[in-house]
């Protein structure tokens, strides 16, 4: 069995950018308690009449297959990682086939939150090692901005999340590659980090739309002190797994590309494992937590800015809802 490789990179952010001034202006918060607590300065929220889950990942499709120097047409696999899809059924991935005109190819959707892309990730690279598919978009796009509470109360999530999509083509290669990727979940904390509804398992009268009273079960819950004190830990965790599978160490790492949770998650990793900020990606200052979109924006980013070069081992890691963590060694 060859390897799967990354030959194409692209990403969207919608237009409007959303600073944290604009945020404290109808939500008692302030700009000093965002940047300090989350290392955020903006983020970007979609515009409705605009843009879709589906349309910001055709976006950054197309980005991709330009630079991979790829048509629509050679695509013959789609593995969409989404928490926010466009609609309840059937997931966003249909919704990206369609748009990009490639009839009958499969649509996988995963939704593992914000481990959703390594998750996404590691399918696509066994089915192009297998051989059974050839040119694999690997996605992770969402819109959380509908979902947020944007008054005092929903402050310690509002700020936090932002929309986005980032995707990347695999190919089948002699040489790796993708190395490893290393995936992990434990339900028992399903629900620090979720939204609830609409939930099927609840009684009839609790899901007729004119019933429900109470809509905050629609929104994000997070237990932040909870998901912050598990992150640093399986962050860590499974990084060091990673390069132990593949006999390496921290020093080998050219570029760890973190899920951008949290900037005080990031840096802590960075001391923890002693790396050095050129050893590490962040660009949660300018978009926030995008969820599963946010590793593909932040390659995406980094490969242009010329921070992902031949022969480099790229790390990518991420821990989220479910909770579940996942990363992956790349040799580029
Ligand atoms: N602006 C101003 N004050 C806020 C606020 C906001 N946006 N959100 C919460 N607060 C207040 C709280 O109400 C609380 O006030 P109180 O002390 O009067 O009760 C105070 O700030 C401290 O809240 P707390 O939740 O303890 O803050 P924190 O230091 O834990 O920071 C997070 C909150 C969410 C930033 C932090 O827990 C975190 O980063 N968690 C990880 C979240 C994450 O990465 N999620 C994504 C995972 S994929």
């Amino acid at each position: 069995m060859g390897y799967s490789k990354i030959v194409g990179l692209g990403h969207h952010v919608p237009e409007t950018v959303i600073t944290n001034e604009y945020l404290a202006s109808i939500m008692d918060t302030s700009n000093e308690w965002i940047v300090e607590r989350t290392g955020i300065h903006e983020r970007r929220f979609i515009d409705p009449s605009k843009d879709t889950v589906a349309n910001m990942a055709a976006k950054a499709t197309r980005m991709a297959l330009e630079r991979a120097g790829l048509t629509e047409k050679d695509i013959d696999l789609i593995v969409f990682a989404t928490i926010t899809p466009d609609y309840f059924f059937p997931g966003s991935g249909v919704l990206l086939q369609r748009e990009l005109g490639l009839e009958g190819i499969p649509a996988i959707d995963i939704r593992n939150a914000c481990s959703g892309f390594i998750y996404a990730l590691s399918v696509a690279d066994q089915f192009i090692k297998n051989g059974t598919y050839k040119t694999a978009l690997v996605v992770g796009a969402e819109i959380q901005s509908t979902a947020l509470d944007l008054t005092t109360r929903g402050r310690s999530t509002a700020v936090i999340f932002g929309d986005g999509a980032g995707v990347a083509i695999l190919q089948p290669s002699d040489k790796p590659g993708v190395l490893s990727t290393h995936l992990h979940s434990d339900g028992k904390y399903a629900e620090e980090l979720y939204v609830r509804d609409p939930g099927s398992s609840r009684p009839r009268s609790e899901r007729q739309p004119e019933q429900i009273l109470d809509t905050s079960t629609y929104k994000v819950y997070m237990n932040g002190n909870q998901v912050f004190k598990h992150a640093i830990v399986r962050f860590t965790e499974v990084i060091q797994e990673a390069l132990d599978a593949n006999d390496m160490t921290k020093d080998d790492i050219n570029l760890l590309i973190p899920h951008q949770a949290n900037l005080r998650i990031s840096q802590y990793i960075q001391q923890k494992m002693g790396l050095s900020d050129e050893q590490v990606y962040n660009n949660i200052m300018r978009y926030g937590n995008t969820t599963a979109a946010s590793i593909p924006i932040a390659m995406s980013e980094a490969w242009a800015e010329g921070k992902i070069k031949e022969n480099d081992v790229i790390c990518l890691a991420a821990f989220g809802s479910g909770f579940t963590w996942a990363s992956a060694l790349i040799r580029w």
